[in-house]
């Protein structure tokens, strides 16, 4: 396969966070399918499942190392990307910001304290990595690189049970389009994802409530979840150099459910 042809991902550094689970694992391994080096991030007591992400890429004939990261953490976050230059030649050329968490409470329910710790992981987590890799993909030679985020379909509709998380990924597709703003001119793309239910750890227990998975099926148009590879391939789009006339975009992979 050509190099036009895996769209400019071949030789490429990409930085996943949370990619020893979910999304983010389905993220590493189609990046690593489309010929980047994979830099596998994960909360230092998740490293085991992070060595497994890395173990399949490198089955596969790919390239990755580990490196643990709290995104809540800005010392954390300093230490990932200076490991990551030391590994892959100074230089990040994908982020993928994938990491986040829900607490489903009810909005008269909500603890301050839960609320904190959503908005710390799922926006301000996302802004300083953002921050961190983005000075450095300003700095690196030749400049520039691809920043996608993790949002939800949740940060373009409301849902119950979601105050904090709703507010979260909201606050991460409006982020997208105010760096993609500031960063055009350091050839810098930043976009969202913004995914329908996946099963995943994250989701699984809530799937347990037959009531809800009967109303999320009837909400979604094509009538199935999303699958952590149909988001890993949106991921792997706006990565590529296929997209790069995209940037500040929110694209949905929500089976139509914002579409209704
Ligand atoms: N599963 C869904 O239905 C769904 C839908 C839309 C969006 N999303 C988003 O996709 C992303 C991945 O979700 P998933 O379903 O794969 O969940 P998951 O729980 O399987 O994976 C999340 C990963 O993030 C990591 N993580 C959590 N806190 C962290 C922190 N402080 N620092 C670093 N890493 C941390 C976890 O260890 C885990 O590996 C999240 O941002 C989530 O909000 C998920």
């Amino acid at each position: 396969m050509t190099e036009q042809r895996r769209d400019g991902l071949v030789g490429a550094v990409a930085l996943v966070t949370g990619a020893g689970s979910g999304i983010g694992q389905a993220s590493a391994i189609a990046l690593a399918e489309a010929g980047a080096r994979i830099v596998i991030t994960e909360l230092p007591d998740r490293l085991d499942n992070a060595e497994i992400t890395a173990g399949m890429i490198v089955n596969n004939g790919g390239e990755a190392v580990v490196t643990p990261l709290d995104v809540t953490s800005l010392e954390s976050i300093n230490d990932c990307v200076g490991a990551t230059t030391e590994a892959f030649d100074g230089r990040i050329d994908v982020l993928v910001n994938n990491a986040g968490i829900n607490v489903p409470q009810m909005a008269f329910d909500v603890t301050e304290n839960a609320w904190d710790r959503v908005l710390d992981v799922n926006l301000k987590g996302v802004f300083f990595m953002a921050q961190a890799v983005g000075k450095l993909m300003r700095d690196q030679s030749p400049p520039g690189g691809a920043i996608v985020n993790m949002a939800s379909q949740m940060g373009l509709v409301g849902y119950s049970n979601r105050s904090a998380y709703c507010s979260s990924k909201a606050g991460v597709i409006n982020l997208s389009r105010v760096l993609a703003f500031e960063w055009a001119e350091v050839g810098i793309r930043v976009n969202a994802v913004c995914p329908t239910f996946v099963e995943t750890p994250l989701t699984r227990p809530m799937f347990e409530d037959a009531a809800f998975k009967a109303d999320v099926y009837r909400r979604i148009p094509l009538g199935r979840l999303a699958t952590p590879e149909d988001v890993a391939a949106a991921v792997v789009f706006l990565a590529g150099r296929g997209a790069g006339m995209i940037t500040g975009h929110a694209l949905t992979v929500d089976g139509g459910w914002t579409a209704v």
